[in-house]
């Protein structure tokens, strides 16, 4: 079965999306990280983030790991050299808006992302998964809330990485973030048609996850667990 979870920055994407993996034994893939891992490398080399061919080559060779630690958190490696924490930094999530609005780093990725659901059994989460990436998904979730909530959780999931940002310049952060994803040209940030919207303001993780779960029972894997 291939779920795609989309939404804006803070929406509970990671979060639940992880969730569900766990408790449908799914394979867990974060988009976002292969996007802020193209702009940390971007940002170490000098690349400029105007040079839609350059950074469609870094995209299209770099040389990515999304897998677990020993504790069983998403881990993400570059070259071999873990970045978990490297691209959560305050400079890569200013940037990375600009580097996934170019055509090339999202055609690369796109087609990575592909290779990787191509188990059948994955649950990807993004801005573009149900739209562009995986349009034949088995199940499209597109998750909202409140942007003050977004920038707490946001807060919180920093400070565990040892991450202080204060909630006003997150919420700044993230509404900027949700101007440029969903107004760029390519593959904008939109809930795909056939989705179920969740607003999980006021839901718990384990609402959410149960109700996404309970969604994946009723439809089955009609789309052939492909893309
Ligand atoms: O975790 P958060 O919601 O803050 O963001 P993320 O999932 O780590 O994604 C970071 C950025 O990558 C987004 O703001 C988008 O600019 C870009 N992205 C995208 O364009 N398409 C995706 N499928 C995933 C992320």
């Amino acid at each position: 079965m291939i779920i795609a979870i989309d939404g804006p920055a803070g929406s509970g994407k990671s979060t639940i999306a992880q969730a569900v993996a766990e408790r449908l034994a799914l394979t867990y893939v974060d988009t976002g990280a292969m996007y802020r891992a193209v702009t940390l490398l971007a940002l170490e080399k000098g690349v400029s983030l105007e040079d839609d061919d350059a950074l469609g080559s870094l995209a299209l060779e770099m040389e990515i790991d999304l897998s677990e630690s020993a504790q069983g958190l998403p881990q993400v490696r570059v070259a071999g050299r873990d970045v978990t924490k490297a691209i959560r930094e305050p400079l890569v999530s200013q940037k990375v808006s600009y580097v996934a609005a170019h055509r090339k780093v999202r055609e690369a990725l796109k087609l990575r992302q592909r290779g990787m659901a191509e188990t059948g059994d994955v649950v990807l989460e993004g801005r573009d998964i149900g739209t562009v990436v995986c349009p034949r998904a088995d199940l499209k979730v597109f998750l909202t809330a409140s942007v003050g909530v977004r920038a707490v959780r946001r807060k919180r999931q920093l400070e565990e990485q040892g991450i202080c940002i204060s909630a006003k310049t997150l919420e700044r952060e993230i509404l900027l973030r949700d101007t440029h994803d969903s107004t760029r040209s390519v593959a904008p940030l939109r809930k795909p048609r056939d989705a179920i919207e969740i607003d999980t303001t006021e839901l718990s993780i384990e609402e959410v996850v149960d109700r996404i779960a309970a969604e994946a029972v009723g439809v089955g894997s009609d789309g052939g667990g492909s893309c």
